[in-house]
Parts: C-alpha cells; sequence; structure tokens
C-alpha cells in the first residue's frame, strides 16, 4: 500500500516536472495538426497516441506504433517524444501504473480506464476472431476507419489471413507515406480509400479483390459516433450479408451520457480540437446490453459479446459499449 501511494507520488512529482515539456509538444502538435493534417483524421491520433504510452508503459507492446509515430503528419521525433515519451518516462522511473494503463485492465471501467477497456476489447476480439483453433477463423480482416491502427503490422502479419485497411482517401494516403518514411514493410496489407458517407465502403473492397464468400472479421474501433445514423446502419447491413462466420467489433457513445453536460462538454471539446463531430450515438439505458443487442438485430446481426464502457449501476449510466456483432445463420 505505501509503495504504490509513494510510486503514485513520484508520478506525479514527474509529471509537474515534465509538465512545460509536454505542454511544448502539445502547442506544437496542436500547429502541426492545424498545418499539416488538412483534410486528415485528427481524431486517429487519440487511441494511437494512447496505445503508444501503453507501449511506454510497458503495459502492451506495440513496437510499429513507436516506429510509424516519428512519421506521421502532425507528429515528429520531438513531438512523440514531448507528448508520450516524457509520461513513459515518469512511468518507468516511478514503476507506478495506474488504472489508465494497466492494461488489459479490470471491469467496469471507468473514463480514466475507458482507453485500455477499448483497446482490450478490440485486440481480444481480433486474435479470438483469426484464432486457427477457432470453428470459422477468420480468413480476411478488414479494418474499417484504420486510421494509424497498427495491429496489421504486429502479430497479424504472420497469420495466413489478408488484411484490409479502409479509411479516407487523405488520411490513407498519410498512412501508407508515414509508413514509407518509417521503412515499414507494409505488402501484406491493401489500402483502400473510400468515404463512408459518400461511397460504398464494400464495393470499393471489392474492387480491390476483397473476397465475399470468406468469413470475415472487421474492426470498426473510434469510428460509429463520427458517422450518421444511416451510414452506421448501412455499414452493419452490409456485413449481415457476408458469408457465414464474419463478425464486426465496434464501439459506440451512449445516448444518456452524451446529453448529459459532461457530454456535452466531450463533444465541444473534439469538435473545437479536431473539427469533427461526433453524430451517432446508442442508448444505455439499463441494461445496456438489450439496447445493443436490439439494435444490431434490427440490422440482421446476432450479438456475440459486449461489454458497457463504464459502470452500469444505480444512476451511473455508461458512457458507450463496445460490441462485438455475428452475421445471423
Ligand atoms: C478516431 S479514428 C479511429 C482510428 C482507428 N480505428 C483507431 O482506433 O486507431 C476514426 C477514423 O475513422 C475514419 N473515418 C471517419 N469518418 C470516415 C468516413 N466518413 N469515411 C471513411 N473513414 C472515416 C477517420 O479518417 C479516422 O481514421
Amino acid at each position: 500500500m505505501l509503495t504504490s501511494v509513494l510510486r503514485l507520488l513520484m508520478f506525479s512529482l514527474l509529471l509537474i516536472a515534465f509538465l512545460p515539456l509536454v505542454l511544448l509538444g502539445t502547442l506544437v502538435f496542436m500547429i502541426r495538426l492545424k498545418t499539416r493534417n488538412r483534410g486528415i483524421s485528427g481524431t486517429a491520433y487519440e487511441p494511437f497516441l494512447n496505445r503508444l504510452l501503453f507501449h511506454h508503459a510497458d503495459t502492451r507492446d506495440d513496437a510499429a506504433a513507436v516506429q510509424l509515430a516519428p512519421h506521421l503528419p502532425a507528429l515528429s521525433p520531438t513531438v512523440a517524444w514531448l507528448l508520450i515519451g516524457t509520461m513513459g518516462l515518469a512511468v518507468r522511473l516511478s514503476g507506478y501504473q495506474g488504472s489508465f494503463l494497466s492494461y488489459p485492465g479490470g471491469r467496469p471501467s471507468s473514463m480514466a480506464s475507458a482507453m485500455v477497456h477499448r483497446t482490450a476489447f478490440f485486440d481480444e476480439a481480433l486474435a479470438s476472431a483469426v484464432d486457427p483453433t477457432a470453428p470459422q477463423p477468420a480468413q480476411q480482416v478488414v479494418f474499417l476507419g484504420a486510421g494509424w491502427d497498427t495491429r496489421a503490422f504486429g502479430a497479424l502479419r504472420d497469420r495466413p489471413v489478408r488484411v484490409f485497411e479502409v479509411d479516407t482517401p487523405a488520411t490513407q494516403r498519410a498512412k501508407t507515406e508515414a509508413l514509407d518514411r518509417a521503412g515499414m514493410d507494409a505488402s501484406h496489407v491493401t489500402f483502400v480509400e473510400t468515404d463512408f458517407g459518400q461511397t460504398s465502403w464494400f464495393d470499393a473492397l471489392l474492387r480491390r479483390g476483397f473476397d465475399p464468400d470468406l468469413p470475415t472479421f472487421i474492426l470498426w474501433e473510434g469510428v460509429t459516433y463520427y458517422l450518421d445514423e444511416k451510414t452506421v446502419q448501412t455499414t452493419l447491413r452490409t456485413v449481415s450479408g457476408l458469408a457465414v462466420g464474419s463478425r464486426i467489433a465496434f464501439d459506440t457513445w451512449s445516448l444518456e451520457y452524451f446529453s448529459r453536460f459532461v457530454g456535452q462538454y466531450m463533444r465541444l471539446m473534439v469538435k473545437g480540437f479536431y473539427g469533427e463531430s461526433f453524430q451517432f450515438f446508442l442508448s444505455t439505458a439499463a441494461p445496456a446490453r438489450q439496447q445493443a443487442s436490439e439494435f444490431i438485430a434490427s440490422q440482421g446481426l446476432e450479438l456475440v459479446g459486449y461489454e458497457p464502457m463504464g459502470e452500469e449501476r444505480g444512476k451511473s449510466v455508461p458512457y458507450g459499449g463496445f460490441t462485438l456483432a455475428g452475421r445471423s445463420v
């Protein structure tokens, strides 16, 4: 107990000492977002920087993120170190690993551990989908709204699966250029450009060699809230028509939580910082699992797994939820 208090104290003191560096990093990052990141997703940095931090904190390996980070448009070796390297150093020097770092973390999660929870949920969904001992292992993996996700460049590289990354043209090009500059081999990945709201990601995939008759796992992390309801529904309906054994994993924000003051404030912050708006929400009114189940059933899918993000008890409503859905047989 005393050790953990001392670790927290040391971590806090180191953070205070590093604060000017972190603030400088944030300032340069913001300037680069506005000047070098035009048309490219800004919110893609959020989960990426979190996964980078988990790596630096030694709680989740993501060597590919470390390799890619300095080459992304709004980062540089210095900015990446000022933003995340400093915090990683504070974690390593102090030995402190709070709930926001302790991957895969406990359940229920909290606002602080929501990113750990989210990362672990999707890691587990992907790992079990491509597990060769599974009844119908996925033969294709699609990262829908891939952003700076580096899972395709980790363990997935050694699996006998075809990998597709789908995102907007500007974000895709920024990523392939960054991978190139980083000297990372991406020859096993097919990059597909599309805008979910305007064109069919499915048609775009078909044009690039996607086989709808193979069981497919779709990772749709951190994307639904930026889309309108019709686009979310169209995507889920498309998955319901894929080969038997196909699954999609995605997260949603809570309608109830984001109607409250704190949620409204978060929406304003994201809009102000990145210029991207939350549009789609799903109810997490108790029982949240049932809300998710009914919603995906209405799109022709079956619930395979669900975890609320945050606590579902008394007056506390989950911030959102993580859903794994499969094609109904
Ligand atoms: C918050 S990021 C998540 C990235 C990645 N899935 C992750 O978790 O690291 C959201 C991603 O969705 C993509 N996205 C948002 N709206 C899109 C649209 N209409 N069409 C295609 N991609 C879109 C963005 O470009 C961005 O890369």
